[in-house]
């Protein structure tokens, strides 16, 4: 429990929350959000200057926004003080996603995951294999998943790893192949020294070395190159998620039933609170994106890569749920490789509180 001072005026608190929502992950740290500070509450709204085609029908914000209303529960929590958390308060078409109001409930539970919350960031380090993923974090994720009324499924096992290593890693080959997914992709790229590091991916969190981080950067300038090297991208993505994989304990797949805004947004919270314990318990955690993971349905895979692979993306998406076990209903919020790595060499930044939080 953070101790009560003087300075716990509800305006304090508020600017707590909002800092901690800030802290959230987002797709290519774009932080898809603008805070507001009401009275006796804060308000998360969807911002959408940063489309991608990833982020089909916002679903990819939407659980980076749940995952910032979960961080700011977290705050509010361990400063005794939580409230009524209401999803979609004006309704799905509006840009206010969550209201998370100030109370005095309790949730010690919550609470206690305040310090892990601020030390949780993306690790991209290759993890040993050797270290076994064991039933005790199994079911500590599976709580926590379902405790943010989602549900975790979790492959562990040495075969099934290479197998969805083998299925990810062809669903990153394709998207190389789609020439606006690569050119998005690259575009989240960002140089410290050269441009501000505050949105998008710092290079140095990619764990990338020299030679890698060099030939990223000339693609990322000259289209040219990178038409005539897309093949040769492809392949090199293919095999880097591969390795990931095999060096990998285990691959946490965060599900909800439903694909509306709301699910989406559950879905966010489930994902962090799964996060956090996985980093608790010890885990490094990276998130998985597979090119088809907010698309539900083939309009939704025509959008995302050229025409001749669509069948492939689709085959790939079928073979992965079948590989993780979802039921047919299950959507897919996002996936989790955890492995048995040391810190991140590099932490990312976020945009300053002040140009996110109003009032
Ligand atoms: C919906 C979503 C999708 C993401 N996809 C990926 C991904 O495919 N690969 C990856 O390395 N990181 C991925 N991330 C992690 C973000 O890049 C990361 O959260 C962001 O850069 C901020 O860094 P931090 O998590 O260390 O605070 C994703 C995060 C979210 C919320």
């Amino acid at each position: 429990m953070v101790e009560a001072t003087e300075t716990s005026s509800d305006a304090a608190v508020l600017r707590a929350m909002a800092a901690a929502a800030n802290q959230a992950p987002s797709g290519g740290n774009v932080q898809p959000w603008q805070l507001e500070r009401t009275d006796g509450a804060l308000r998360v709204l969807l911002d959408t200057s940063y489309a991608v085609s990833l982020d089909v029908a916002w679903r990819g914000s939407y659980v980076a926004l749940g995952a910032a209303v979960w961080n700011a529960r977290v705050e509010a929590a361990a400063h005794g003080r939580l409230g009524p958390v209401a999803l979609l308060p004006e309704g799905p078409e509006s840009r206010v996603a969550a209201e998370v109001r100030l109370d005095d409930d309790r949730d010690p539970a919550l609470a206690a995951l305040r310090e892990a919350m601020w030390q949780r960031s993306t690790n991209r380090r290759a993890g040993d294999p050797a270290v076994r993923f064991d039933e005790g974090s199994a079911a500590a994720l599976r709580a926590a998943a379902e405790a943010e009324a989602g549900r975790a499924a979790i492959v562990a096992d040495r075969a099934g790893l290479q197998a969805c290593g083998a299925l990810l890693g062809a669903s990153d080959r394709l998207r190389c192949l789609s020439p606006w997914l690569l050119d998005e992709m690259l575009s989240e790229l960002r140089w410290p020294g050269r441009e501000p590091v505050e949105v998008g991916l710092d290079v140095r969190t990619l764990e990338l070395g020299r030679s890698d981080a060099a030939a990223m950067r000339l693609l990322r300038r000259s289209p040219a190159v990178r038409r005539l090297a897309r093949p040769m991208v492809a392949r090199t993505m293919r095999g880097m998620t591969r390795q990931a994989l095999a060096r990998s304990s285990a691959l946490v797949a965060i599900t909800r039933a439903g694909h509306e805004p709301r699910d989406y947004l559950q879905g966010g919270a489930a994902m962090q609170r799964v996060w956090v314990t996985a980093e608790q318990l010890g885990w490094a955690v990276q998130p998985v994106s597979p090119v088809a993971l907010y698309a539900v349905d083939a309009s939704d895979h025509r959008a995302l890569v050229p025409a001749r692979h669509t069948e492939a993306l689709a085959e790939t998406t079928a073979a992965l749920r079948a590989r993780l076990g979802l039921e047919p209903q299950e959507r897919l919020q996002l996936l989790l490789r955890l492995a048995a790595a040391p810190e991140p060499s590099e932490r990312s930044l976020r945009r300053p509180l002040e140009e996110v939080l109003s009032a």
